[in-house]
């Protein structure tokens, strides 16, 4: 496999460039490191995601993992230091950096425009993980005058990681992410900073809700300044839309909340709308692996605080013959339990919920 496709250069060695070429590396594909801090490329190179540049490096395509604000210019020295290579990137914004590269008359034949959908809130080769990619969305934008071999080559290679390729205009790419990424990060930034002015003994209360809404209020400031500033014209009419929609439900809280005693008409309505409409947008979300939406049935259980009580439980759900479609676990204060949720299909939840009470676990369904 990595005899057809040649050497891959990764150009920026933190989270996604290391857990790229982890999973290039895995597929027996060569790889080549680079990155002006000379740390995080060593650190790369020890956890095994290949070896470092070399000037005489023969490479058939390059990967720009940097930071979005230097994305154009590190294409474009790439593209003029490897003039038979192909070069792309996996910056999370795609219009600006094509924009920035026509506009100063660089010749984009050879630059194929790329973004996994896949990352984690934390940065730096400490966090890669060869399988970030897999069953994940990964997009190519490739530019009007692009060569379609090189388009394909970026697809072969990004295909090894176990990523789904789709192809799309960057402008349609930047409005999309706008709605499914960068609005996403701002609301759960806004959610988490209301917590700092809550009393401890109330933030204590905090529930599985809350952590599926903010989980990702963990993310890097500077990494999130350079994406929302990058696409800047999609991420305001998408926060203007939201802020509208914010609008009418405070009207309508505003409404039912009033002392008057006497309460306005439409307004539970309105509230009801919303959250409706909330459904509705939740179930156009895909499934694992991109495939179509599924409803898993939660089969929730208890578990004791002990040492080994959760990967007893696992064990008994893999002898139930039940594949574990998701897990979470919340941990209830002061109290010697946490609660485990486990989704299977609705087909099996009975069957499992059945099975683990004979092994003596106790189980709502
Ligand atoms: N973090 C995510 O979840 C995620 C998801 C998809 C795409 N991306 C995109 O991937 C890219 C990298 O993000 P990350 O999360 O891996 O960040 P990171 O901070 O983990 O790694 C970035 C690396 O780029 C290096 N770098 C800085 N300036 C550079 C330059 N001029 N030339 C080459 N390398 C340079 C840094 O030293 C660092 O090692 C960004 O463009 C980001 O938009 C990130």
């Amino acid at each position: 496999m990595s005899g057809a496709l040649g050497t891959v250069r990764v150009v920026g060695t933190g989270l996604v460039g290391t857990s790229l070429a982890l999973a290039l590396r895995a597929k027996g594909v060569d790889t080549v490191l680079w990155d002006p801090s000379p740390s995080a490329v060593a650190l790369s190179r020890d956890l095994g995601a290949g070896r470092f540049a070399a000037a005489d490096d023969e490479v058939a395509l390059v990967v720009v993992a940097a930071p979005p604000d230097v994305v154009a210019d590190v294409v474009a020295s790439e593209l003029a230091t490897h003039p038979q290579a192909v070069v792309t990137d996996v910056a999370s914004v795609k219009a600006q950096p094509l924009r920035q590269l026509t506009a100063r008359g660089v010749d984009v034949s050879r630059y194929v425009g790329g973004h996994p959908l896949a990352g984690r809130e934390r940065s730096g080769a400490v966090a890669a993980r060869a399988d970030l990619f897999t069953g994940r969305p990964w997009v190519l934008t490739p530019a009007a005058s692009t060569d379609p071999e090189a388009v394909e080559l970026v697809r072969r290679v990004v295909e090894l990681t176990g990523a789904v390729v789709t192809q799309m205009p960057a402008d349609e790419h930047d409005e999309a992410v706008a709605v499914v990424s960068h609005v996403p990060q701002v609301a759960a930034s806004l959610v988490a900073a209301r917590l700092r002015e809550v009393p401890e003994p109330s933030v204590a209360l905090a529930g599985q809700g809350l952590r599926d809404v903010t989980r990702i209020a963990a993310s890097d400031p500077q990494l999130w300044t350079q994406i929302l500033a990058g696409n800047a014209a999609a991420v305001a009419r998408a926060l203007h839309a939201l802020r509208d929609d914010l609008d009418v439900v405070i009207a309508a809280v505003d409404a039912l909340g009033a002392d008057s005693g006497a309460e306005a008409p439409g307004a539970r309505a309105a509230v009801a709308r919303v959250v409706a409409a909330g459904n509705e947008g939740h179930a156009r979300i895909p499934g694992k692996h991109g495939s179509a939406p599924t409803a898993y049935t939660p089969v929730v259980v208890l578990v004791p605080d002990r040492p080994g009580e959760l990967a007893r439980l696992l064990q008994a759900v893999g002898d139930a013959g039940v594949n574990l479609e998701d897990l979470r676990l919340e941990h209830s204060e002061g109290r010697p339990m946490a609660l485990a949720e486990i989704d299977v299909l609705p087909a099996a939840a009975a069957g499992l919920a059945g099975s683990l009470r004979a092994g003596g676990w106790t189980v709502h369904l």
